[in-house]
């Protein structure tokens, strides 16, 4: 177990590939805190990590409101006493072209994917310069380095996550808190999972892909884990892309 004793806090960890980086945590001896706005779901997970031997809470966090990103941090350390790692995984998704994105979808993806990301990590960073240790993890993706039709307004606040993660990696240098981003590409399950029962749009995607196959939840686990640990504490300000090779191309 590589994280045994660690406390982990994963935005977004009810569903999707967030639920698996709860469960994926937890499997390696984490304490996991469930930050999520689907209290049923994040309850359920944190109830099926903690009957599995693990142990987990869920609590509730809209990390769009900063109050709740400050909430989030409280009671992670009220229980656990400690904030080892966060992830930044918490996101949503607009697809539109350019002439229907409006001021409203911009709004909403930038106070979920870019200042909710920011607030998180500011109240993590906190606890963990008191600690003088700790981890964060921000998802970002492909969508940030590569033009997607569709995705403007998505990909640049995705693409926002990278200066935010070498900005945080450079403060917080001294104080032993590493700052990586991980770039999944598209991925089976979560926001594409949609996407993906239309038989036409999952092939067209596929063949994209040197691999030949969208992204597993577990493909992703490893880059998470791999952050999460003290295998990365020499590494702080990068970015590692997780997506089948389909942006060498
Ligand atoms: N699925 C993909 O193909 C893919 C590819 C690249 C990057 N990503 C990124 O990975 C992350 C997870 O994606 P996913 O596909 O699992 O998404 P998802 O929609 O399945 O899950 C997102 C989770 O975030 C939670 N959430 C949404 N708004 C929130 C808020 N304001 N506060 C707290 N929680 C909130 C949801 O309840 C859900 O549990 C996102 O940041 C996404 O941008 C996904």
């Amino acid at each position: 177990m590589r994280l045994k004793g660690k406390v982990a806090v994963v935005t977004g960890g009810a569903k999707g590939i967030g639920e698996a980086y709860s469960t994926g945590l937890a499997a390696e001896g984490a304490n996991v805190v469930i930050a999520d706005i689907d209290q049923e779901v994040g309850e359920r997970v944190a109830q099926s990590i903690n009957q599995s031997g693990g142990k987990a809470i869920f609590v509730h966090t809209d990390v769009s409101q900063q109050k709740d990103t400050e909430n989030m941090v409280a009671q992670t350390v009220k229980t656990f006493k400690r904030i080892d790692i966060l992830v930044n995984n918490a996101g949503i998704l607009f697809i539109a072209p350019i002439e229907e994105t409006t001021e409203e979808m911009w709004d909403k993806l930038l106070a979920v994917n870019v200042k909710g990301l920011f607030f998180c990590s500011q109240a993590a960073a906190k606890e963990m310069k008191k600690q003088k240790s700790g981890k964060i993890i921000n998802i970002s993706s492909i969508a940030a380095i590569g033009g997607q039709a569709g995705l403007c307004a998505y990909s640049s606040t995705k693409g926002a996550v990278l200066p935010i993660t070498r900005v945080f990696a450079l403060e917080l240098v001294d104080f032993n808190i590493q700052v990586n981003a991980i770039l999944p590409g598209t991925t089976d399950t979560g926001m594409a999972a949609e996407a993906s029962k239309d038989p036409v749009w999952k092939q067209q995607v596929t063949e994209s892909i040197p691999m030949k196959r969208l992204g597993r939840t577990i493909d992703l686990l490893g880059a998470v884990l791999y952050f999460a640990s003290s295998d990365s504490d020499y590494c702080t300000g990068q970015t590692l892309i997780v997506d089948g090779g389909s942006s060498m191309i």
